[in-house]
């Protein structure tokens, strides 16, 4: 199978965890988006959706599913995200798609996180994916030192040969080389980083559930 099949797989197998007639958190990234195609065939289920980025609402939009401003939500059964990485633990780096710091945000407020992901995110430690951080811009080398200082390799994530800008209007680093062994006190350290946003480490509150497909099928990780 291929990687996108794969994806497939795990998106549709994802709704099953949709709660009819609530709303429902996604996420955003390549899998996310198979999950939104399938969310589009039982729209008339569910009451709305909030989105993680900008990118997320417009898909869920050009399918004619309501999106709704966090602010005017107060309950989320589920919210359904990809990662970049995920432990048998259900700790997990995400952010390739520099969207961390909303999805972190939207995740916070649902009851379950349900990851979903090809097999090929499954490590057993994190860090070989570069960890993601979004960092305020005016402080984006300050950060860098301090990131250096920890054992990484901080980069300034680029687009067309400028710093990316995230929907928030900040600059994400890309960290490499860390091999993270303590995902929950890496993840408080970074984050009382002066100048840091979020970082893209989803330990202290990781996954619930991961849809993991592999060639045998969706395999799925209670955590
Ligand atoms: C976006 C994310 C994505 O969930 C993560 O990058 C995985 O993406 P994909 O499903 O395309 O592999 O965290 O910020």
């Amino acid at each position: 199978m291929t990687q996108d099949e794969l994806k497939r797989a795990v998106a549709q197998a994802a709704v099953a965890y949709v709660v009819e007639n609530e709303i429902v958190g996604v996420g955003t990234g390549s899998t996310a988006n198979f999950f939104i195609d399938e969310l589009a065939k039982i729209k008339h289920k569910i009451k709305a959706a909030v989105a993680s980025s900008e990118a997320t609402a417009a898909r869920l939009r050009s399918h004619g599913i309501t999106v709704l401003d966090l602010n005017e939500v107060t309950s989320m059964p589920v919210y359904i995200d990809g990662a970049d990485e995920i432990t048998p633990q259900g700790a997990m780096i995400k952010g390739g798609g520099a969207a961390l710091t909303r999805e972190k945000i939207v995740a916070s407020v649902a009851e379950k996180f349900i990851c979903i992901a090809d097999g090929s995110k499954l490590v057993d430690q994190l860090g070989r994916f570069p960890l993601p951080v979004e960092v305020i811009p005016m402080a984006h080398t300050v950060v860098a030192r301090k990131l250096n200082a920890i054992g990484g390799e901080a980069r300034l994530r680029l687009k067309d040969g400028q710093p990316l800008i995230t929907d928030n209007g900040n600059m994400i680093l890309d960290v490499h080389g860390l091999q993270i062994a303590d995902p929950v006190g890496l993840e408080a350290l970074i984050n009382n980083i002066v100048g840091v946003v979020t970082v893209g480490l989803f330990a202290r509150q990781g996954a619930n559930v991961c849809l993991l497909g592999t060639e045998t099928g969706v395999k799925t990780l209670q955590f």
